[in-house]
């Protein structure tokens, strides 16, 4: 996707604006915030996510983590974002679209999360609005899916709130903290938002 060719270690390239929210890409100057956050929220995350590895918050990982999220742009495999509140510039949390599967599907998974001390306000919902257009109309997609587990409503009010469809329900999807987890199946169509 030429327009995040810019992406590097310390350029993020431009950022998707939303209400009282924008998403950009993580660059290796996120790296104390994001650790921080992620470790302060960690008994609010880890119940709804595949199991950190070891070293998960530590600088090299990191350094990993955004060679990787370089790699996917590069590839159009896929696009990660870190999410921050406008008024302060403070980070939230992070959406990431994975997966990306072009042919004759045009489809990618959507992910996110957010700290825990900044849930519950509405950021989550900002940043999933925000991001539809640009799946839509900049990455040309067809097909924005997502799961959640039955048992997650903020995930399920986020989806349906935005126009998601529930189109399934998958038995032992993920593997989610350890264990092969059932999960709810949700789908946006390009189609959707001009009906
Ligand atoms: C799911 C998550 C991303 C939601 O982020 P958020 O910023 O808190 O979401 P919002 O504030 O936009 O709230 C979304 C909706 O969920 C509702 N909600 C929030 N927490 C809820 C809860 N515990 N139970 C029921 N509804 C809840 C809100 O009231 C809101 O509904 P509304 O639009 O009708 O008012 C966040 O809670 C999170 O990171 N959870 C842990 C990790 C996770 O679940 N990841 C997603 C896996 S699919």
């Amino acid at each position: 996707m030429s327009l995040f060719r810019t992406v590097g270690f310390v350029d993020p390239g431009p950022s998707i604006k939303g209400r009282g929210v924008y998403l950009r890409m993580p660059v290796m100057g996120d790296y104390a915030v994001w650790s921080s956050l992620r470790e302060k929220s960690r008994d609010f995350l880890t119940p709804w996510e595949p199991i950190w590895p070891e070293d998960d918050l530590t600088r090299v990982a990191f350094r990993r983590r955004i060679r990787r999220y370089q790699q996917e742009i590069q590839d159009d495999q896929g696009y990660a974002f870190f999410m921050f509140r406008e008024e302060d510039d403070r980070l939230l949390g992070g959406l990431a679209l994975s997966n990306m599967r072009r042919g004759v599907a045009q489809a990618c998974t959507l992910g996110y999360w957010m700290g825990e001390a900044h849930a519950g306000q509405g950021y989550m919902s900002a940043g999933v609005r925000a991001l539809i257009p640009f799946v839509f109309d900049t990455l040309r997609l067809h097909r924005l899916e997502a799961a959640c587990m039955p048992t997650n409503q903020a995930s399920i009010r986020i989806l349906e709130r935005a126009g998601f469809k529930r189109e399934g329900y998958a038995r032992k999807y993920l593997s989610i903290a350890g264990r092969w987890e059932d999960h709810l199946l949700y789908a946006i169509l390009d189609q959707d938002l001009r009906t």
